[in-house]
Parts: C-alpha cells; structure tokens; sequence
C-alpha cells in the first residue's frame, strides 16, 4: 500500500465518486456477517461507511478487517461510491485495509453508561456522536457570533482575565495570589468593555468567565465562555433590540447550517422555527404580577430563581425579555430607570429568558454614565474605591450613556441542542468540586 493517492478530507468526499482514494481514521463501529464488513470510520469528525466483501480483499487484509476494534486508528483504501441515503452522501468500496493502532478494549461501548463514568472519561465521551454534534453546534454559534458583531462594525476587544476587583458582586471570585496581592479570575469583562467604548464606539469581548457558583445546579459551571457587547450611546430600548436581533440571528444560523447536528441530537426544532425578534417584553413589576397569578407567591423585591424563569418563559413561545429590576439585587453599575421612586428603586437591567425552561441566557442594563451618581453606588455596595478610580475615570472625560449585555453561550448552546444540562455544551466542563480530566 504505497501508491500515492487522492487524500479527501470528509466534506469533499462527493467529488471523488468513481475514484480510488484513501483516508485514515477512527472506527467508530463495525458489523460483520463474516462474509461482508461495514465499518462506520470517523473522518472530520462525521462518519463515512466502508465496506468490504471477504473476497474483496486478501487474507490478511481480510483478518484486520475482523480484528479491528472500535476507536482504532485505520487506513481505508477504495472506491467512492454516490450512497444518497448516508449523510456523507457515499460509501467507500474497500481494497486495502491497514491498522494503524490496534485500540484494546474501549472503555466507552454503545451500551449505557452512567454520567459520572462519562465525566471522568471526559476526554474519550468527546468522540461520541451526540457530543461531536454539541460541539459543532457550539463552534457555530461561536462563528456566529464574530460574524454577526463583525458585520455591524464592533471592534472586539479581548478583556483580562486576572482582575485587581470583582463585577458581578464579591460572593462569587475565584481569588489567586498576584506576587502578594489579591488578584481575581474575570467574572465578567464588562467594567473594561466601557472604557474601550469610549475609545472605539461599538466593542464586544469573548472569552473564558469564572465564578465559584457553590451550587450544584444544571445551568452553572465554573468557567464559562460569555460574549459581551457594549456600545456607546446607546440606550435602554435599543439594548433590548440588539439583543432580540442577535439572538434572533445566532438561531437563524443554527438552523441554516448544523440541521444535521441537531438531527443526531434529535433536537425537535418546531419551537426553534419560531424565534423571530422581536420579542415579548414586560417590566419586573409585571412579571411579579403574573407569577402570583399563576400561584407562585414571590413578593417585590425577591429575585427570580429558575421556577419563576419557567412559569414566565412558559407565557410565551417566543424568548421574553424582563425589564427593571430592584436595584437591590442588581449590580452596583445599573442606571435607575426613569419610574424609579425611593419606595421601590429600579434599574435599567433586563434579562432575556429562553422558551422550553431554559432561562436567563443574557442578562445586560444600561450603564450609570453620571460620575457622582456611580461614586455613590459603589460606596453603597461597598466597594474599594481605589480599585474602580479608572472605572471612575470614564465618566470625567466625555461621559456619554451606553450599554451592554452578557450572554453565557454554553447555556445558548444548551438550548439550540435540547440538551438538559450545560457540561454537555463545554469540551471540558468545570464544575462544583470537578476539575478532572
Ligand atoms: O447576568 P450576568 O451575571 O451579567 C454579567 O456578568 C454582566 N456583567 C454582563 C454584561 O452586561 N456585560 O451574566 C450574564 C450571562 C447570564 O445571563 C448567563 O447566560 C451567563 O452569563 N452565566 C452563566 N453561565 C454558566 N454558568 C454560570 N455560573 C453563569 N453565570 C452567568
Ligand atoms: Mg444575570
């Protein structure tokens, strides 16, 4: 076997119909009646079927073919076939058959395991069809993402990740030694977004994000990947658009190009279908409302927790976007809303929770652009003055409203895939006490 021939990658495999190529591979599978072998080989990620008959090949090639196992690595050597029914849209006739790594005993079969074994061979569980088909989807809706803020002109500006101060409240940080001083994993790289926005008009960062949630619930990891938009002079109205029109878009680009991911992960896609900005909107006051409707006995003032997520996205088929929250749960950094009253004080927060009881997936506000009113707010909360003097700083030099919102996409990518819980959405999830492999 050292004739040298066409190598295809999976996605031009149609072009080499009636060709003899080779390619090299994973068996994902194998079934042999002992006169004929069809073995499923991984290539890009996707499978393509071999086949052979014992008369095919000769008798050596003939017993690897029986031999091989699955997750070997092999080299495949044939003639393209057209196989409309296969999603590969060919099958390889197989003449020469080698093993390049004979693979013992596989710890992962296509019988049933149990999560916990599946967790801890993390590294091998990658290489199962239905989490192959998760992380296409997330790497998609990655690319979406860049193309969509791209296209509107965003610069994106890639935030740190060792922090001196906390965003999103103190409860929360991951804290690490800074050559003596408390330095902080990123909950959030938004403080930084708003000084580049100054700068650049419209900006978004994407990157890795890290809280130490104790909680052992199926929407939080400890490291999470979130994208964060912020723009300048833009206010509360059309920060609620742009986020209907982007979640609207990453859908849309779903749909159009991983039907075949979705359909691996049975996702029934009807409700997906759906989504068209904009999207129903309602303040916080209202939401409280309805939940005591519904016979859920929340009071002002108290936040949502996942039940109170479920009953209000249940009201609509579409994702609907909740708006003035009390300030007293809200971040530091949120501009009161203009029917704010010392009675009840509420901010320009909004959070968008996705249909199907998947949640909150981007929480955002309008930012307190007023230097005073923003001293006053972080004295209130208690924070270290000396730590947000730049953050302070914005607002002395051309202070301007603006805007912005976060979204976690492994919960995003949770619900394009129908997938119940996020450490399927994550090549390596990071969770309460879980940090192997
Ligand atoms: O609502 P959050 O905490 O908002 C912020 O961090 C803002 N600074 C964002 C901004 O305005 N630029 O988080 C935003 C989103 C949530 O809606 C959720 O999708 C995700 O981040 N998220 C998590 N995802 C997974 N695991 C966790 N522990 C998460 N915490 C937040
Ligand atoms: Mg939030």
């Amino acid at each position: 076997m050292t004739e040298k021939l066409p190598f295809p990658e999976y996605r031009e495999l149609k072009e080499y119909v009636g060709q003899q190529v080779e390619i090299k591979g994973w068996i994902d599978n194998k079934r042999s009646s002992g006169k004929i072998a069809f073995l499923q080989v991984r290539l890009d990620g996707r499978t393509v079927q071999a086949v052979a008959g014992r008369n095919d090949l000769s008798e050596e090639m003939w017993a690897e073919v029986e031999r091989v196992t699955q997750e070997s690595t092999v080299r495949v050597v044939g003639t393209i076939k057209e196989d409309r029914r296969s999603p590969s849209g060919v099958e390889i006739q197989m003449n020469g058959f080698e093993i390049l790594q004979f693979a013992e005993e596989y710890p992962i079969t296509p019988k049933e395991h149990g999560t916990a074994f599946l967790m801890e061979h993390r590294h091998l569980w990658l290489r199962s069809s239905r989490q192959r088909a998760a992380l296409r989807v997330r790497s998609e809706v990655e690319q979406a993402i860049r193309d969509f803020f791209y296209t509107r002109d965003f610069t994106l500006i890639d935030s740190p990740i060792l922090t001196p101060a906390a965003c999103e409240g103190t409860s929360n940080l991951f804290e690490t030694d800074y050559f003596g001083d408390k330095a902080y994993l990123s909950q959030s790289g938004q403080l930084y977004l708003e000084p580049a926005a100054a700068a650049l008009g419209k900006v978004y960062c994407f990157g890795p994000t890290f809280r130490a949630e104790k909680s052992k619930t199926r929407r939080h990891l400890m490291e999470f990947w979130m994208v964060e938009p912020e723009v300048a002079f833009l206010e509360f109205e059309g920060l609620t658009e742009l986020a209907g029109e982007f979640v609207g878009y990453l859908v849309a680009r779903v749909l159009e190009r991983r039907r075949e991911e979705l359909k691996i992960l049975e996702r029934d896609t009807a409700m997906l279908e759906k989504i068209v900005p904009p999207f129903p909107r309602m303040t916080y006051t209202r939401a409280v409302e309805i939940l005591n409707d519904q016979g859920n006995a929340i009071a002002w003032g108290e936040d949502f927790g996942g039940d109170e997520e479920t009953i209000l996205a249940s009201q609509f088929e579409q994702p609907v976007i909740i708006t003035d929250f009390p300030a007293a749960f809200k971040a530091f950094y949120m501009q009161p809303s203009p029917d704010s009253t010392p009675e009840r004080e509420t901010v320009l927060g909004m959070d968008l929770l996705a249909p199907e009881g998947y949640g909150e997936i981007i929480g955002g506000s309008q930012r307190i652009h007023d230097h005073d009113l923003l001293l006053a707010r972080i004295k209130q909360h208690d924070l270290p003055i000396a730590a947000f003097q730049w953050y302070l700083d914005v607002r002395k030099y051309g202070a301007y409203p603006h805007s912005g919102f976060g979204m976690g996409i492994e919960r995003f990518v949770a619900w394009m895939c129908g997938l119940p819980h996020l450490r399927e959405t994550i090549p390596y999830p990071r969770m309460l006490y879980k940090i192997y492999p």
